[in-house]
């Protein structure tokens, strides 16, 4: 089928600038490259910070939206992994370029994309990529990038932490969401985590053992109440000053915590008691996280087919990339629980 020379997209035009919706053409794939059709582009946190708060992002018009799924409709030079029509999923990449969701086409790197298994819509396969990858990053890259565990890909590397406890703060949050299972395939016991009540049965069904009330502050008390092994390892999902502090109070020494927001002053402090924040930037384009990225997307479709890991929760929002200001409101008034917003760009009128 012949493709269109001009897409819809819409279009960060200035820092701090609206977003817009803009004709743009059809960006044409190079070596190693594929042109992906979007069917499916879910938002982030991170989409309504980069325009209202202007961070990450310097050079503008810039195109956001890190999340994509879709069908690949055209192969650049030397691609010989995926196919024409092909349904694939991966992250965007940040920065003034053609990478990303919230457009009708993008170009995408042929080793950072995975296959969507026949048991994944499009909507559910672009819940994973920047989920995963936060948490993926903080426990299996090496320092100073994450906590330098073992991937656990493949039978050999499942399980190694066995009965080694870890802290997952936020456990409904799409990063904690994938933390608590990878976790789970790590083989760490007990997993604890942090959520509000009405979604324990759906954490548990994914692998966390205990799950406390995300409306107080979790104690060393409350831990030492399910563990007495010193907690060494936390992911935290949410990373607000007062979850960093819970952390830092319940580590060990020598214990380290994941943030995925920036760390606050008080962990230079923490030195001294030899405790450590890690602040997690999951962004796959990273020279420093691209070959473990890489690996983890070698695997990923074999890990969804098997529902070793699973997509996160779905809401489908409507009007295609016209969705997305409302969805990034709605995100930054904190009003998203245990869902991933979506749009699907090719509903754009
Ligand atoms: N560094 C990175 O690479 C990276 C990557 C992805 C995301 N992030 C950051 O990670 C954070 C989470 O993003 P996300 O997309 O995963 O989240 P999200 O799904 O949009 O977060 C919503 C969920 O957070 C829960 N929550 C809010 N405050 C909480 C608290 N104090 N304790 C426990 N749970 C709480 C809510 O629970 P209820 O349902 O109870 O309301 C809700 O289910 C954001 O700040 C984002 O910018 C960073």
């Amino acid at each position: 089928m012949a493709l269109p020379t001009y897409q819809k997209a819409l279009l960060v035009q200035e820092k701090f600038g609206d977003f817009t919706l803009v004709d743009l053409p059809v960006p044409k794939p190079g070596k190693d490259e594929v042109l992906v059709k979007i069917q499916s582009s879910a938002l982030n946190p991170v989409d309504w910070m980069i325009q209202k708060l202007g961070i990450l992002i310097k050079d503008y018009p810039a195109l956001l939206g890190f999340d994509i799924a879709g069908d690949v409709v055209g192969l650049g030079e030397g691609v010989t992994q995926v196919e024409i029509g092909d349904k694939v999923f991966t992250q965007g990449v940040m920065g003034n370029n053609n990478q990303s969701g919230f457009q009708q086409y993008a170009i995408v790197d042929v080793h950072t994309l995975a296959k969507i298994p026949a048991n994944l819509t499009y909507d559910d396969a672009s819940t994973i990529s920047v989920g995963i990858a936060a948490p993926y990053i903080g426990l299996y890259n090496a320092s100073p990038y994450g906590l330098g565990l073992v991937p656990p890909l493949g039978p050999e590397n499942q399980g190694k932490y066995s009965g080694t406890p870890i802290l997952i703060f936020g456990g409904s949050t799409v990063v904690g969401h994938f933390a608590i299972q990878l976790a789970k395939l790590s083989g760490f016991a007990p997993i604890i985590t942090t959520a509000s009540p009405k979604h324990e049965s759906s954490l548990k069904a994914l692998g966390a053992t205990h799950v406390l009330d995300r409306s107080g502050p979790v104690t060393e008390a409350q831990v030492q109440a399910i563990t007495r092994t010193s907690i060494k390892y936390i992911f935290d999902g949410v990373s607000t000053p007062e979850t960093q502090k819970q952390g830092f109070e319940i580590l060990a020494p020598g214990g380290k915590q994941v943030v995925v927001l920036h760390p606050e002053a008080f962990w230079e402090e923490g030195k001294k008691e030899d405790k450590a924040a890690i602040h997690v930037l999951g962004g796959k384009a990273l020279p420093h996280h691209y070959e473990l990225i890489k690996e983890l997307f070698r695997n990923l479709t074999g890990l969804l087919e098997k529902g070793e890991i699973r997509p996160h929760n779905v809401e489908v929002l409507p009007n295609g990339l016209n969705g997305v200001v409302g969805g990034l409101r709605t995100a930054e008034e904190g009003k998203v629980s245990y869902v991933k917003l979506v749009v699907r760009p090719q509903e754009t009128s």
